[in-house]
């Protein structure tokens, strides 16, 4: 994989598409088409991507982002999210190796990470386990549960 790089507000359109692309399998699996990846909008991304609590890696590919990760800081814990692939580089270990570099980055400070996916999520679920993500409960969703995971890792 190539070297992860920090993204900011100008990556925002580029990743807004990266991001539907990739949640078009989800919401397929999870009869949704109103999955937070998917409702959220330019500007909304935009301001996550300026905040200052929020760390989005990105991952380029003859400068095409093919992937991205974001993690929220909030104290000890670092809430990990839109972890996404573009769909013709899915399966070749970039969702991986990207989290793993995402966990390497992280400021001393985290001591865990926090995150959830759909029930339905196969590929995401076997991913994170793989990972040392553990289930620590579900909560109800519209007609489907969220899985909350977390890895301890300091
Ligand atoms: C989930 C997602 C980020 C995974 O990204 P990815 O790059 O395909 O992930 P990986 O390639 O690391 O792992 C996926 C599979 O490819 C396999 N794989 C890993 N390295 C590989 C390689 N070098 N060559 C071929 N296959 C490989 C893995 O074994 C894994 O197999 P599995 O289906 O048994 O789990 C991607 O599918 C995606 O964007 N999905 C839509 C959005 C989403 O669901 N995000 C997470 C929601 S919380």
């Amino acid at each position: 994989m190539a070297e992860p790089i920090r993204l900011g507000a100008a990556d925002a359109g580029e990743l807004l598409t990266l991001q539907r692309a990739a949640f078009l399998t989800e919401a397929r699996a999870h009869r949704s088409f109103d999955l937070p990846p998917l409702t959220e909008t330019l500007g909304e991304l935009a301001a996550v991507l300026a905040d200052p609590d929020v760390v989005t890696w990105g991952v380029r590919e003859s400068g095409r982002l093919v992937a991205s990760v974001r993690i929220r800081l909030r104290g000890e814990v670092g809430e990990v999210g839109r972890l996404v692939v573009a769909p013709d580089r899915q399966g070749a270990g970039l969702g991986s190796a990207l989290v793993k570099a995402a966990e390497d980055r992280l400021p001393p400070q985290v001591r865990v990470l926090r995150l959830f996916t759909g029930e339905l999520s196969e590929g995401p679920l076997r991913l994170y386990a793989r990972l040392g993500y553990a289930e620590t409960g579900r909560t109800p969703e519209a007609h489907y549960h969220l899985v909350h995971l977390e890895k301890r890792f300091r």
